[in-house]
């Protein structure tokens, strides 16, 4: 099962001490979740305003695209979306600072993806079982494929009632790869393709992607396994950043409100240990390569 493991950092931009960046790139690609409980992310004035569930009116996200800079999910009427934009434009910055300082072994292999605002409660959230992040999952997402890079996700909680952020930790990604293999099948022959050109994937579903998403799909859907495997919950206070490759960590949310969420994708011949990934492990399990 995943731990938390604790790091003291206390500074977006600082120096991290080498014996701390070797302690956080082991936790995370074991399949650790990464916790630093004295690093908050500060708002600005004009950024309080937006801590609001009405921010993200139907959606549940607010998100920012790192290319065309689009903000997408806000429903803010006429009000002025800069200073909106200019809290996640920071936490993009903040995130990528971090990075830098703790994991600078994965250098320039660590490319930007969306930028998350997160202002709904999550408890009592009316969602599709494939779509209901409070069950038990490991994230794959059907329209935008990794082909085998890994997702890493930098979280804050910025409640400013003092409300924490309830997430629930499963199993080790393999113990999730055996229980389901049987039940796993292989992409139709052309099937990637032709999603692809209908526009239903940003780029092509590799059989990794394809795998992945059963997994998910299958996690989710399965009420006794929701039940029955082994999980714990753990707290993330406000005022506390958290880490974690979703894509191997068997997670949930439960409750909550008021996050801040970066996504990053590493190309797996960028990890320390390339063997810990989602994709070599379905791969040693399947004898079989995934990635075309
Ligand atoms: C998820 O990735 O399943 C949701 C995490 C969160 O919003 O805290
Ligand atoms: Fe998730």
């Amino acid at each position: 099962m995943s731990d938390v493991i604790t790091l003291s950092i206390a500074s977006w931009d600082q120096p991290v001490a080498a014996c701390d960046q070797a302690l956080a790139v082991d936790a995370l690609e074991r399949g650790d979740v990464l916790l630093l409980p004295r690093l908050g992310f500060g708002l600005e004035n004009d950024e309080q305003a937006f801590i609001s569930p009405n921010v993200s009116g139907k959606a549940k996200n607010v998100s920012l695209d790192p290319v065309s800079g689009s903000l997408r999910g806000a429903n803010i009427n006429d009000a002025d979306p800069t200073p909106l934009r200019n809290m996640m434009v920071r936490y993009a910055r903040s995130s990528r600072s971090l990075l830098r300082n703790l994991l600078p072994d994965y250098g320039s292999g660590l490319a930007q993806a969306r930028t998350s605002f997160r202002p709904t409660e999550i408890a009592g959230r009316a969602v599709s079982w494939r779509k209901d992040d409070s069950r038990l999952h490991v994230d794959s997402f059907p329209s935008s494929p990794t082909q085998g890079s890994r997702i890493l996700r930098v979280f804050s909680n910025i409640n400013p009632s003092g409300q924490s952020r309830y997430w629930r930790l499963g199993e080790a990604f393999e113990g999730v790869a055996r229980h389901y293999l049987s039940s796993l099948r292989h992409p139709a022959w052309g099937a990637n393709h032709v999603l692809q050109s209908l526009g239903i994937t940003k780029r092509l579903r590799t059989p990794y992607d394809h795998y992945m998403l059963q997994l998910h799909d299958r996690m989710k859907a399965d009420s006794a396994y929701q039940t029955r495997v082994a999980q714990i919950d753990h707290a993330f206070p406000p005022g506390s950043t958290w880490i974690v490759f979703t894509d191997v960590v068997s997670h949930s949310a439960i409750s909550g409100q008021h996050a801040l969420e970066q996504t990053y994708h590493l190309p797996v011949d960028s990890m320390r240990d390339q063997s810990k990934s989602p994709l070599r492990i379905l791969e040693a399990l399947l004898e079989r390569r995934l990635d075309s």
